[in-house]
């Protein structure tokens, strides 16, 4: 009786697992994952962290998917807090960035910036540029000397933030406010540069620049 019963719950196990083996190591996989990710996000203090708060508009790990939220991954610390101590006082002026700043502490902002200024800049997939547009582009950011300031690569360097892989509709924006004077920097390099450039010509440089694939540090 005892022999019968063993040999049933073998041949049960036997059927289970032929049934939903494939399952099982899937669960063993998933709870690996969830196990090794948590791990990681740990690594960054307990949870909920205040980068939490941004990744709904600039992405996970501030690669934004969307043209006209830039991404914040691999941007220089010291630009990060510039940046976000701008808005915090109103010479950098947008709807929601504002309030936020304000809301956050002298700490959060160095955490943040660092942070950010850690994660690995990603390439922009999601935007095809346009060939002929993009052409031009390159020539314009060797006319204009770009690279003196944003770096050889223009992945950005001390205050002079990455333009390599940012959101197209993004980078046309601040091209345009830097134009028309909507947005002022404290040096008033970006105002100079944009005065000779064209609406087409702003539009040029961002299907170049958002196209550029970040290179690594
Ligand atoms: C509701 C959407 C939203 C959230 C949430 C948000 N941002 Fe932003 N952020 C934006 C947009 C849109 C811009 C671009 C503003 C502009 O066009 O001038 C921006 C711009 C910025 C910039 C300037 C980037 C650059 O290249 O100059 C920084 C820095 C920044 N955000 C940091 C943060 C941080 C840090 C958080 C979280 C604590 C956060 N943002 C949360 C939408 C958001
Ligand atoms: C003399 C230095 C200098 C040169 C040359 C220069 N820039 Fe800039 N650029 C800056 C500084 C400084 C900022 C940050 C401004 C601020 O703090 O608001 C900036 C910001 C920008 C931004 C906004 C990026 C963001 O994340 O918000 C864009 C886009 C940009 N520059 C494009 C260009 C292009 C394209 C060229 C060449 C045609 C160029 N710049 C040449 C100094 C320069």
């Amino acid at each position: 009786m005892k022999k019968k019963l063993l040999l049933g719950t073998g041949v049960l196990l036997a059927i289970l697992a032929a049934l939903f083996g494939r399952d099982l190591v899937g669960l063993y996989y998933l709870q690996d994952h969830i196990e090794t990710t948590t791990k990681a996000y740990e690594a960054e203090g307990p949870w909920p962290q205040v980068a939490d708060a941004c990744t709904g508009c600039h992405g996970a790990k501030g690669s934004s998917q969307h043209q006209r939220y830039p991404s914040l991954a691999g941007q220089p610390a010291a630009y990060l807090t510039a940046q976000l101590h701008s808005f915090a006082h109103g010479q950098r002026t947008y709807p929601n960035m504002g309030p936020l700043a304000k809301s956050l502490s002298e700490d959060e902002i160095k955490r943040l910036a660092d942070y950010f200024a850690r994660q690995p800049a990603s390439e922009n997939h999601g935007f095809q540029p346009d060939p002929g547009l993009r052409a031009k582009g390159e020539k314009l950011v060797a006319a204009g000397g770009c690279t003196a300031c944003h770096g050889a690569a223009l992945m950005g360097q001390a205050q002079f933030p990455r333009l390599a892989g940012q959101g197209a509709d993004y980078l046309r924006a601040q091209l345009d406010a830097f134009a028309e004077g909507r947005r002022v920097d404290p040096t008033g390099a970006m105002k100079a540069v944009t005065g000779s450039l064209s609406p087409d010509d702003r539009k040029a440089l961002s299907h170049y620049l958002a196209a550029l694939a970040p290179s690594a540090k």
